[in-house]
């Protein structure tokens, strides 16, 4: 039997409490990933095959993890994900989201598909958010939604490119997270009634309940239901490299290529004017089968050659999981899952308390490295062993 947790620590933790305060299908939506979940397992796992340098004796008094991330100065290489939905995991989740990474110092990524809109994330933090977007079939909408998120103070612009189609998630299937059917409405009800904690301070007291980016302009887009709708008739699947040149040519800030998985695609986006690339599978949601993140890393790296910022995100659930990638050469991670469970089981106060837990593993693992110094984590301080028989308790 799992043990009692006293006091919350690691995202794992966070996963256990969030489990017994969300309805099985918003639990399901966060935790699960396409078809087998095997991309998802092996983004976690895979972390534990890159071994770290300890080097002993050396004057690490001043160890600080501070960066620089598309242009911003953060207080450690790490960035919250966006998170579609994540207005139903806490009341008003977007905003609690943007306000925890304010207090920690590290940036807050809105999502196209986000319950808040941008302008509330804005008006209740006074650091700058990052933009997610999808292509949408609309253009004007696309367009309208750009100039909404330099209007309300957003530099970086994160563009999601792994989503030609909806990955094929089975638990969404299995708990009726996207039906309208009579099964599929009387499944979801009897999964809300067994958490009335959730009752009342979500479904009651964090309305309204629209996508807030979207909800003036996409019709049918105003409820969980009209979510697949929303994404059958508007996500583009038509979208190649020139409609990156388009965008590029519309938003003058910094522009981010997220869901890269190969050389090629990255050195794509650097030729099209993007500033960086997020190395991303989408945790897993997306094509079952494809490498781990962290594993694709280097390629990519390697192709890259310092032209534009690389970031990474999959599987990333502590600081010594920063200090591997960012040591590999990424400019910094992103997590997506480890802030929503945190915030999902314990609000705000959570979620500062495991970004302040990250920052600590990151600075010991900086300490036992022999470093004081982001920039001088480099690649010969970590080494790949595939044979490591490494698996993920998730
Ligand atoms: C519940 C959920 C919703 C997501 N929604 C979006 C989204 O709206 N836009 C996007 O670009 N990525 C989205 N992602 C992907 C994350 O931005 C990120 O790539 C991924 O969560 C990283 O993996 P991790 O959860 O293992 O940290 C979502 C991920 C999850 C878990």
């Amino acid at each position: 039997m799992a043990r009692k947790i006293v006091r919350p620590v690691t995202p794992l933790d966070y996963r256990r409490l969030a489990e017994k305060r969300l309805p099985r299908f918003l639990f399901d939506y966060i935790d699960g990933g396409a078809n087998d979940e095997f991309t998802l397992r092996a983004n976690a796992g895979d972390f534990g095959r890159f071994r770290l340098k300890q080097s002993v004796m050396r004057d690490v008094s001043d160890v600080n993890a501070e960066a620089q991330l598309s242009g911003q100065a953060v207080r450690m290489p790490l960035v919250l994900a966006p998170v579609g939905l994540a207005g139903m995991m806490a009341r008003r989740g977007e905003v609690l989201g943007a306000s925890a990474a304010e207090t920690a110092g590290v940036p807050f990524t809105t999502s196209t598909v986000g319950i808040c809109s941008m302008e509330e994330v804005r008006a209740a933090t006074n650091a700058p958010f990052w933009f997610q977007l999808y292509m949408l079939r609309d253009r004007d909408l696309v367009l309208s939604l750009l100039e909404r998120a330099e209007a309300a103070g957003c530099r970086t612009l994160v563009f999601t490119v792994d989503l030609a189609v909806a990955g094929m998630r089975h638990r969404d299937v299995r708990n009726g997270m996207l039906t309208k059917s009579r099964a599929g409405r009387l499944a979801k009800a009897r999964q809300v009634l067994a958490r009335p904690r959730w009752i009342l301070d979500v479904a009651m007291k964090g309305k309204p309940h629209t996508f807030g980016n979207l909800s003036q302009a996409v019709s049918g887009a105003n409820d969980l239901d009209g979510f697949k709708a929303f994404i059958d008739s508007q996500f583009d699947p038509s979208v190649t490299w020139k409609d990156i040149e388009w965008l590029r040519s519309r938003w003058k800030g910094n522009l981010l290529i997220k869901g890269v998985m190969t050389a090629e695609d990255a050195l794509s986006a650097a030729d099209c004017g993007a500033d960086g690339v997020v190395v991303s599978n989408h945790g897993g949601r997306q094509l079952d089968g494809v490498a781990s993140s962290i594993s694709t890393l280097p390629a990519v790296l390697n192709a890259i050659d310092k032209r534009i910022e690389v970031y990474m995100d999959g599987g990333v659930r502590s600081g010594v999981d920063v200090v591997r990638a960012v040591a590999l050469g990424a400019r910094g991670v992103l997590i997506g899952r480890p802030w929503v469970w945190a915030m999902a089981a314990c609000g705000e106060r959570g979620l500062v308390d495991l970004l302040k837990v990250f920052e600590q593993e990151i600075h010991v693992a900086m300490a036992l490295m022999g470093v004081n110094r982001i920039a001088d984590l480099t690649p010969d301080m970590v080494d790949y062993q595939p044979g490591w028989p490494v698996s993920y308790p998730g």
